[in-house]
């Protein structure tokens, strides 16, 4: 069994620890420039001692932002991403850049969706998507890639997971067409494989590619683990991915499935623009499900795709301390991946090679959900003094302004 704080490798990419920061939104750019406070962010997790940082959610297109202000891959971009991977690397840690299409869970409507139906995360109806966007967002993949090469990221991870574009190709609920996209298991999978290849083609083996994969959309109808393990031993037989790190949920129709605990719903309320705020207090509980929290809980899906690949894998869900880390070596995974303990203690992987009893401060009060378009932080934390330069300011690199949802 491997220990968590010795070195891994992910395809070309030595991590010197097995501790990855999983992608959580932050809200931290503006107009769609990296801001010294999303460098910040990162460098905080690299000092914390994570073996990687993962900059969350970096549209590889503009119609495939969830957000208004998010980083999309323009030239003007490069400077300030150059300067966070720079900045993460000083700190001797690696970084990863999540990259993806929102499609129906894309911000402005009409979001483009396998198939035509009401949006709620669009605020109207998605618009089923032509053969020639298809190839035009697969090479949006391929491109954004090669960007994170030339930007000095160590890997990207490709988002195939939440109901966004690819994992939405795969759910059935969520896909009826009757071209080669839709249909069978294989067909429904052509976008994401696709995908893959294209990635794998733009950089080869120079930096490390993860897949983000959905085992269960978590609502009846869509896609499930039977499913999901066939497409993680597609992926594996591509040669299209060095490591996998599988989800659970949907942005769209059942965001807590991948959170269990609570469910704020008085603060999603509060950042909902005024007339939706009566909305998520009335009948919120409805979409904002509420799960039964433990540590590990994606271990015992995430085990039987374990059986069936060979592929090095990251285990995400709960991995609060040492004693689910151990449990993930144990059970064969050679990754684990932190998003909301991170939050809370960004510092906590260094505590924990001080200390293995260190216990996670999180409560998965998931106060920090709703945060993620404004700056993304744990509830419980006051927030951080503004800061000042000390990395100095490049061309495309600026401030992030107040901004609220109800700008979006
Ligand atoms: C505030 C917040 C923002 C998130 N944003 C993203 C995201 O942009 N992309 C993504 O794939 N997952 C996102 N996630 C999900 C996490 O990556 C992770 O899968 C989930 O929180 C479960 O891991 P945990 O139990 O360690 O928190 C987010 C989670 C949180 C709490």
């Amino acid at each position: 069994m491997a220990d968590v704080l010795s070195p891994g490798w992910i395809g070309p990419v030595r991590l010197r620890n097995r501790i990855v920061k999983a992608a959580t939104y932050e809200g931290l750019s503006h107009r769609g420039l990296v801001t010294r406070d999303l460098v910040d962010f990162h460098v905080r997790c690299a000092r914390g001692g994570v073996g990687m940082t993962t900059v969350a959610y970096l549209a590889v297109s503009r119609d495939g932002r969830t957000d208004r202000h998010q980083v999309c891959w323009a030239d003007e971009a490069m400077p300030g991403l150059r300067h966070l991977t720079e900045a993460v690397h000083r700190e001797g840690a690696a970084v990863s850049a999540q990259i993806g299409h929102a499609g129906p869970v894309a911000y402005r409507a009409p979001a483009l969706a396998p198939s035509r139906r009401f949006n709620l995360a669009g605020r109207g109806f998605s618009r089923a998507i032509g053969k020639a966007d298809i190839d035009r967002v697969v090479a949006a993949h391929a491109r954004a890639a090669r960007l994170a090469v030339e930007a000095g990221f160590d890997a990207v991870e490709v988002h195939l997971g939440h109901n966004y574009l690819a994992s939405s190709f795969l759910s059935p609920a969520l896909n009826d067409r009757d071209d080669e996209y839709g249909g069978s298991l294989e067909n429904r999978a052509r976008f994401a494989r696709d995908t893959m290849r294209a990635v794998r083609d733009a950089v080869g083996d120079r930096i490390a590619i993860l897949a983000k994969l959905n085992m269960d959309d978590g609502y009846p109808g869509g896609f499930g683990l039977d499913e999901a393990i066939p497409v993680a031993c597609w992926l594996e037989a591509d040669g299209t991915v060095d490591a996998l790190e599988m989800t659970a949920g949907s942005s769209l129709r059942n965001p807590m499935y991948l959170f269990k605990g609570d469910v704020p719903i008085r603060e999603f309320a509060a950042v909902m623009p005024g007339p939706v705020k009566l909305g998520v207090r009335l009948v919120g509980r409805r979409f904002l499900r509420r799960y039964p929290y433990r540590d590990g809980y994606l271990l015992e899906d995430a085990r039987k795709v374990r059986a069936e690949v060979r592929l090095p894998m990251l285990l995400l869900g709960g991995v609060t301390g040492r004693a689910v880390m151990d449990r993930a070596m144990a059970e064969g995974f050679e990754f684990v991946a932190m998003a909301r303990a991170l939050l809370r203690q960004p510092d906590l992987p260094r505590l924990i090679a001080a200390d293995p009893a260190t216990p996670s401060l999180c409560t998965h009060c998931n106060k920090c959900m709703p945060t993620n378009y404004t700056g993304v932080r744990c509830a419980l934390v006051e927030p951080a003094s503004p800061r000042s330069g000390s990395w100095g300011t490049p061309a495309g690199y600026v401030p992030r302004q107040a901004s609220a949802w109800s700008e979006r």
